[in-house]
């Protein structure tokens, strides 16, 4: 994957527990484009390799933006860009890739739930700028936790903006079904933020008979998971013969790579895609979020970094 130097030129405080970094080439040339959705990885020099969604406008080509939740039970992540990352700082990321991307609609619904704003804003900018037709909604805990909450209030997106805050009273709560029902034929659904969230609104919109190709989402960490019936099993590798255990507690990847067969990894997490493997033989145990449901049910690939097998035996297209 090809990397790039970039420099953190501003950092700033944009909610509680929301920082955001501002980088620019390191080198003063313009940044390579993006898409609005896409994401980059940011290598943060303790061998963690993390995704954070593009928030700027993407016809900004001198900067990328980002924002990072605090999260206390992360392995480190935001941790490390809140708290280690200064401005002036020297990063090591990859060029922007996007598994969620606009795609031409007479109209375009963006529901963000709280961190989740980060590519629905992006969305929301390029929208604007297209002169397409969208709203946005915004859904978060407090005014005091809504990141960019002046910066979209001041700009012209503001229009098209409604907030949605759990303290605030009844009437400025989001309707999901009413929201939902205004809009059919044409319109596409874009949803980021927490599993619940996205699936609360995912789940609406099919029951309101939304097409599934019309209803896009992106999680940002994979659900916490029922691991206390998992097995030990074993992996095959299709091209060696050779055969690996694999114990409870450990990952497919963690085994091979100890075992000098190296399959690349970003997220550990099933987030994001990286070490996307193709299955020969055995049924998966699916534990990501990035594979789609017919993904999943055909059973021919997997998330080596955290999913597992239904099957004594799984043979790996390695
Ligand atoms: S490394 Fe991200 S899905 Fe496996």
């Amino acid at each position: 994957m090809d990397t790039l130097s970039v420099k953190v030129i501003k950092k700033a405080t944009e909610a509680l527990g929301i920082r955001s970094l501002e980088l620019a080439s390191s080198d003063g040339r313009p940044l390579p484009a993006f898409s609005a959705g896409a994401h980059i990885d940011l290598h943060l020099g303790n061998g963690l390799v993390r995704q954070y969604s593009l928030c700027n406008d993407p016809s900004d080509r001198h900067r990328y933006l980002i924002a990072v939740l605090r999260e206390e039970s992360s392995r480190g992540g935001s941790s490390y860009v809140h708290d280690s990352i200064r401005v002036g700082d020297i990063l090591t990321i990859s060029t922007p890739r996007n598994h969620f991307p606009l795609v031409r609609a007479t109209h375009s619904l963006l529901f963000a739930g709280g961190i989740g704003i980060t590519p629905v804003l992006c969305m929301a900018e390029r929208l604007l700028t297209a002169g397409a037709s969208f709203e946005m909604h915004y859904c978060t805990r407090s005014v005091e936790r809504t990141a960019f909450y002046d910066y979209i209030r001041n700009s012209p997106l503001s229009q098209y903006v409604h907030f949605h805050f759990d303290t605030g009273n009844q009437e400025q709560k989001l309707d999901v079904p009413a929201e939902l029902t205004k809009h059919n034929s044409g319109s596409h659904l874009y949803v980021c933020g927490p599993s619940g969230f996205i699936e609360h609104v995912c789940s609406t919109a099919k029951a309101k008979g939304w097409p599934e190709e019309q209803i896009h989402y992106e999680h940002f960490a994979a659900a916490p998971q029922d691991i206390s019936n998992d097995q030990e099993f074993e992996v095959q590798i299709a091209s060696s013969g050779e055969r690996f255990i694999i114990p409870v507690g450990q990952s497919i990847t963690s085994v091979l790579t100890n075992h000098g067969i190296d399959i690349p990894v970003a997220c550990e997490q099933g987030v994001c895609g990286t070490c996307v493997t193709r299955v020969l033989d055995g049924i998966p145990m699916h534990r990501d979020v990035y594979l789609t449901d017919s993904e999943h049910a055909s059973n021919d690939q997997l998330t080596p970094c955290c999913s597992r097998s239904k099957t004594k035996m799984l043979v790996l297209d390695l």
